[in-house]
């Protein structure tokens, strides 16, 4: 890297989408050979570019007869082959393109390497797992190239010679098995259209919070009266009016997309989609009812349990925390027109050592104390704030780390999740497990953390 400059572009990224009119993103799909990648992908292809939806396919074999045509299939080739795709991907992305990636990729640590290469150029990737049975790609061999890898005419064949090393937290797994190429690249389809609205929804989940702050404002500087729900947790006229504005809302503009919500009934259905709005109207109505500013409004949009938007607004402060996957996280307060402004962008610290660490005291327990005692060295301050104002504070790297060992449920978690993870933060399950969204027990009940940087746990 020595006398190499970096030279800046005079179009940003965000320029470009709002110019060609496409969000980009990185749709990378693994799989074994003959596991229907190829398939999948052009049908997507197909089916976006009729939608207008400009996206191009960068396929294994294709790329292996020209860019690649110098390597082989020795696991050291495979890494160069998959490194060199990774960068040519995250370049079409950024230059406002959905590209979609299919390639064996069977490396864990180069797949990693290729979302690094398309975070780096701020482009959203999704890692999508072809799921299809060793036996069942055998069975197809539609290139007969297994027949030729079990007779031994083909060494270092994935699958049969050579390892293959399956995704342990994809975006999204398509199991080939229990659906047609046709019924996977809608799936993709769907996802793709959904991620290029993220901005206007994000946009429009902000206005309809701000609506919803209106409502708590109006009881909150009046008489009000507090109920007690089955959980024995409070309520009042400020929970069901934010949640009227924001339901009534979203089941308007977005009729397709579940709703799961802490003061509507949960009927269920919302198992069925992949899409679920995860709304908390008021989160901290304890410290509403004390009078003390630290409660929320929010909400989360998901897809296929991961959070995609997220929109947490504090109506005493008027200050809005908002996120999208590919477009960042961002704050501010007052009534500012401009939304997704680069000086709004947020990002988490990058401390390694001398935490600032958000600490509940309300719901201090054991486990809590132990975790904070055993790492007294390298926590400078505990501070506290009330609800989801705890992760907000993380991705702006005002705190750097938050354990919450006690329960919650998934609206007082998803919006301020998709916030910390555009902030270039982490939110995981206390065991290390990713933390998911529209699940049938909606309680968070293994506790999780929220860390600036992932190497930062406290154990
Ligand atoms: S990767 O492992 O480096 O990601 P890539 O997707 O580019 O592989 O190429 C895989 C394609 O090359 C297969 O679909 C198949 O047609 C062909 N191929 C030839 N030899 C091999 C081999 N030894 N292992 C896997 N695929 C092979």
């Amino acid at each position: 890297m020595n006398n190499i400059f970096q030279q800046n572009n005079l179009v940003s990224k965000q320029e470009r989408e709002l110019r060609f009119g496409t969000k980009g993103a990185v749709v990378w799909l693994t799989g074994l050979s003959g596991s229907g990648k190829s398939t999948i992908a052009v049908k997507a292809e197909k089916m976006l570019t009729d939608k207008g939806c400009r996206c191009y396919l960068l396929d294994g074999d294709n790329i292996r007869m020209g860019l690649n045509a110098d390597l082989g299939f020795s696991d050291a080739d495979r890494t160069e082959n998959i490194r060199r795709i990774s960068h040519v991907a995250a370049l079409l992305a950024h230059s406002g393109c959905v590209c979609f990636v299919s390639a064996i990729s069977p490396f864990a640590t180069d797949r990693e390497q290729a979302k690094k290469a398309a975070e780096k150029m701020d482009v959203a990737f999704f890692e999508v797992f072809i799921h299809t049975p060793v036996e069942e790609c055998i069975r197809r061999d539609t290139k007969g190239l297994y027949k030729k890898a079990i007779d031994g005419e083909i060494t270092n064949f994935t699958g049969i010679s050579s390892p293959y090393e399956a995704p342990s937290e994809p975006f999204l797994q398509i199991d080939t098995l229990s659906c047609t190429p046709d019924e996977a690249a809608q799936q993709l389809c769907d996802l793709v259209c959904l991620y290029q609205q993220l901005p206007q929804i994000t946009k429009q989940l902000c206005d309809v919070s701000i609506a919803a702050g209106v409502e708590i404002m109006d009881v909150y500087n009046s008489d009000f009266a507090v109920q007690t729900k089955d959980d024995r947790s409070p309520l009042t006229q400020a929970d069901l009016r934010a949640n009227k504005v924001i339901v009534d809302f979203l089941q308007k503009e977005y009729p397709h997309i579940a709703i799961l919500s802490e003061e509507t009934k949960d009927t269920g259905a919302r198992l069925q989609n992949p899409f679920c709005f995860i709304v908390d109207p008021l989160d901290g109505t304890k410290e509403f009812v004390r009078r003390n500013g630290e409660f929320t409004v929010n909400i989360g949009l998901c897809a296929y349990g991961k959070p995609l938007a997220g929109v947490v607004y504090a109506p005493v402060t008027d200050t809005l925390w908002y996120a999208a996957k590919g477009c960042g996280a961002y704050s501010h307060s007052g009534n500012e027109t401009a939304f997704f402004a680069q000086n709004d962008r947020i990002f988490v610290s990058d401390k390694t050592d001398g935490f600032t660490v958000m600490a509940s005291r309300s719901h201090a327990d054991e486990r809590l104390t132990a975790i904070l005692d055993n790492n007294k060295d390298r926590i400078k301050e505990t501070i506290s704030a009330g609800s989801s104002l705890k992760g907000c504070l993380i991705a702006e790297g005002k705190a750097d780390i938050y354990y919450r060992t006690g329960l919650t449920s998934e609206w007082d978690t998803c919006a301020m999740h998709c916030v910390v993870e555009q902030a270039g933060g982490v939110l995981r399950q206390l065991d290390h497990t990713p933390l998911t969204y529209n699940r049938t027990n909606t309680l968070n009940d293994k506790g999780f953390y929220i860390l600036n940087r992932p190497e930062n746990t406290l154990e």
